[in-house]
């Protein structure tokens, strides 16, 4: 007797769609049968005319991260909330330490309590590493061990970006130790050039962000970045990839064999900087900016070729109040912005009008998550013997998104207006229903942390 089945639907996977019956047990998918096969179950859901398909992975949340000036908006229940809502059942937060003389370990059990607490979804860490040196590269083989096996660097922001050479250590060190490093890549120099500049010209409105770390910025960190890479033959992972020549990078590096993935913004698919001319430009301020149209295009036809790995959100979202600190000054605006719950829908609705492949879009936000980041094939697919993380998806339901219909803590989205065709109507998390129809079911506490295995290449 299966605790649990979803009849009539076509699941859809990274590789294939097909008419099957969904059976579910003790939290894992227990079979994939032809539809109607004979079986009993404690509840049979019907999914006749839906698609069902893994629950989404968010690889890059910050939640409550205090970060300029103030904290994000959503905490870790709140913000998981929110993704299970868009059918993501599966966060990774950017745990940033505050001290740098608390081992890392302690670090990571204090925050591991606090979410544990509060997250509805499942979640991983990636560990930031804000206070480079040699004690945190000493500490990395019992951070590996506690299942937290990427690390991130900044090559931006004061008291948080690292230097050349300790990039190019924890390369080495992480490569031996079987890490993925992960990195946000712009010039922080030429930022502060160009901020001088602009403040010295009275240039203060939200487009001068853009214009302070427009193309070229970022290209010209995610290529060195690379370098170092390609000279370790280390892999890389690059965050929040935004410009058009950073991508050209690297495809020629994967090209040459190297092991260099990256990471798209739906922001960045949906929006071009022309957006930073808006009234409310500054709700849109975050780092690496919105490019132009050419990067636009760029990122969607890498996207659909494979060289971008995956998509996700950078969710660091800030109150109204506080991304109007900046109305007069985009120095002022902290950096970040909502998605955690309108990414999976907004790809899906590409995918259902047409502009890419559904299985493009379980690919970029399920199965590459979950592999690259040590968690399949538990997490990611609708597999056999994988958590039972499934979404029913109504290809037919028309939404246009309000912040009204989130469930996040945020009072705006920058997703406001946006007109989805198709929408997540039920998210389970390991075989138990916890979003339905527009409404939350599911509970604080009631995620699991989720020990990650090393990177392995593909
Ligand atoms: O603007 C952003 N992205 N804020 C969050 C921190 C980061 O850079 O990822
Ligand atoms: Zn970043
Ligand atoms: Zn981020």
């Amino acid at each position: 007797m299966y605790d649990l089945l979803i009849r009539d639907g076509t699941v859809i996977t990274a590789s294939q769609k097909t008419e099957a019956d969904v059976a579910v047990k003790d939290g894992k998918i227990a079979a994939l049968m032809a539809p109607g096969a004979k079986a009993e179950a404690r509840e049979t859901v019907s999914a006749g005319g839906m698609y069902i398909l893994p629950g989404a992975i968010d690889l890059h949340t910050h939640l409550a991260l205090p970060f300029g000036g103030t904290t994000s908006t959503d905490d870790y229940e709140s913000g998981t909330r929110s993704a299970l809502c868009g059918g993501t059942t599966m966060v990774f937060d950017y745990a940033t330490p505050e001290d740098p003389e608390e081992p890392l370990v302690d670090f990571l059990e204090r925050r591991q309590a606090m979410a544990d607490a509060q997250v509805c979804s499942d979640y991983a860490f990636h560990l930031v590493l804000n206070h480079p040196g040699e004690k945190v590269l000493s500490e990395l083989p019992q951070v590996m061990e506690k299942g937290v096996t990427s690390f991130k660097v900044y090559t931006v922001y004061d008291g948080m970006m690292v230097d050349d050479g300790f990039f190019f250590r924890l390369l080495e060190k992480s490569k031996e130790l079987g890490g993925l490093v992960c990195v946000h890549a712009e010039n922080k120099d030429m930022i502060d050039l160009y901020v001088e500049r602009y403040k010295q010209e009275g240039k203060l409105s939200p487009w001068y962000h853009y214009m302070s770390r427009r193309e070229f910025i970022e290209a010209e960190a995610d290529i060195r970045c690379i370098h170092w890479a390609k000279e370790l033959d280390a892999p890389l992972y690059i965050v929040h990839l935004a410009n058009k020549e950073g991508v050209e990078a690297l495809e020629a590096a994967r090209n040459q064999g190297y092991d260099i993935l990256a990471e798209t913004n739906p922001l960045y698919l949906r929006y071009n900087c022309q957006i930073y001319r808006q009234e409310n430009g500054r709700n849109y301020v975050c780092s690496p900016p919105i490019k132009g149209e050419e990067s636009r295009q760029k990122l969607w036809q890498a996207l659909k070729a494979g060289s971008i790995d995956t998509v996700a959100t950078d969710h660091c979202p800030f109150l109204q109040a506080e991304k109007d600190w900046g109305l007069h000054d985009f120095t002022k605006i902290p950096n970040g912005c909502d998605g955690v719950e309108t990414r999976y829908p907004y790809l899906l609705s590409e995918a259902n009008k047409g502009n890419i492949f559904f299985e493009k879009v379980v690919e970029t936000c399920c199965t590459n998550p979950a592999r690259i980041f040590g968690c399949a094939p538990q997490k990611g697919t609708v597999a056999v013997g994988s958590d039972a993380d499934l979404v029913i998806y109504d290809p037919a339901k028309e939404v246009t998104v309000t912040n009204d219909i989130l469930h996040s803590k945020i009072d705006h989205t920058v997703w406001e207006g946006t007109k989805l065709t198709g929408y997540p109507v039920q998210t389970y998390v390991r075989g138990g229903l916890v979003y339905r129809d527009g409404q939350f079911l599911g509970s604080a506490g009631s995620g699991r942390f989720i020990k990650r295995a090393p990177y392995r290449k593909a």
